[in-house]
């Protein structure tokens, strides 16, 4: 069913795209022919990611959007509607955390993780929604992560967040499949080469660690998730599932790896050094 959504004639929306993992879940998609739209704040990235993505032989586009903003959702989906007839994959890819102490943090602050992670992917696809129905084919790709899992430090809103995508997604897949719409959610281990995990490995000077994936093979799921109508999978080198699964079964396994890796450590030194960079700057 959801293969049909990907090739030519069909058009994808993909968010964070201007950066990180996006830009290569953009080309993935876009190898399969088709139309990618790109999303992100930074006009200017974008701008770049779109031009290496066509002088590699992409049909790409880009629309700037902050989706922390009220109504940019649903003025992203009525633009590109407008443009290309209607968004047939949606890949809710934007997200981060800001690393820093719960506490320390305004609910404000907490409030935009929420917004970025959890609320913008929903309100994308309530917008989609109608158009996909009314064709009778889509598909919604959330990118979630293990942080929910593994009570990775210092990340209490954005988990709370990736595990509600969770959730959304299984009820979205449940409510929409027999209607043509599917829905996977990816859950993503840390991942190296691009991105978020990547900036930190650089930030603090260590090295990637075979527990980390690479950032293709992330790029390498979406596509796999729509073509074998997944409704979950886990990128982490091994049996990701499997782990997943023993998280949920012993709660208190995640933390005492986290101690016992020096994640905990790593993320104080890293909090510390962004502090210290943020205060020179000031
Ligand atoms: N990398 C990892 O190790 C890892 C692990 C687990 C899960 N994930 C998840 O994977 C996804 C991609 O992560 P990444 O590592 O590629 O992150 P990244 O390098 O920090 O890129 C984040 C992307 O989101 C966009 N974004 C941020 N704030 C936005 C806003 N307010 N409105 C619109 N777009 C916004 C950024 O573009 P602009 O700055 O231009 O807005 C950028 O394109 C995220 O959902 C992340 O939570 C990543």
């Amino acid at each position: 069913m959801s293969s049909s959504v990907l090739g030519k004639g069909r058009t994808a929306l993909v968010t964070g795209a201007s950066r990180g993992i996006g830009p290569l879940i953009a080309a993935q998609i876009a190898r399969e022919g088709g139309h990618v739209v790109l999303t992100g704040r930074s006009a200017d990235d974008l701008k770049t990611v779109t031009a290496a993505l066509t002088a590699a032989g992409a049909d790409v586009s880009f629309i700037p959007a902050d989706l922390t903003q009220p109504g940019a959702a649903e003025a992203l989906v009525r633009d590109i509607e407008r443009e290309h007839g209607g968004i047939d994959l949606l890949v809710n890819n934007a997200g981060g955390d800001p690393l820093r102490e719960f506490h320390t943090m305004t609910m404000q602050e907490n409030l935009r993780t929420l917004q970025l992670n959890l609320i913008a992917p929903l309100a994308l696809s309530h917008a989609a929604l109608p158009g996909m129905l009314g064709r009778g084919r889509g598909h919604i790709i959330n990118i979630s992560a293990m942080a929910g899992r593994v009570s990775f430090p210092y990340t209490e809103a954005y988990s709370a967040a990736k595990d509600g995508l969770i959730g959304f997604t299984r009820v979205l897949r449940g409510d929409y499949h027999a209607r043509g719409v599917s829905a996977s959610v990816l859950i993503l281990g840390a991942i190296r080469g691009a991105g978020q995990g990547q900036r930190m490995l650089d930030e603090s000077g260590m090295k990637a660690s075979s527990f980390m994936a690479p950032a293709e093979s992330v790029a390498r799921a979406v596509t796999k998730a729509v073509k074998k109508d997944r409704a979950e999978l886990v990128i982490v080198p091994g049996p990701g599932r499997l782990l997943r699964a023993i998280m949920d079964y012993l709660p208190a396994l995640g933390p005492a790896l986290n101690r016992a890796a020096g994640a905990t450590t790593t993320m104080q030194r890293i909090i510390e050094q962004r502090k210290a960079t943020a205060d020179a700057a000031a």
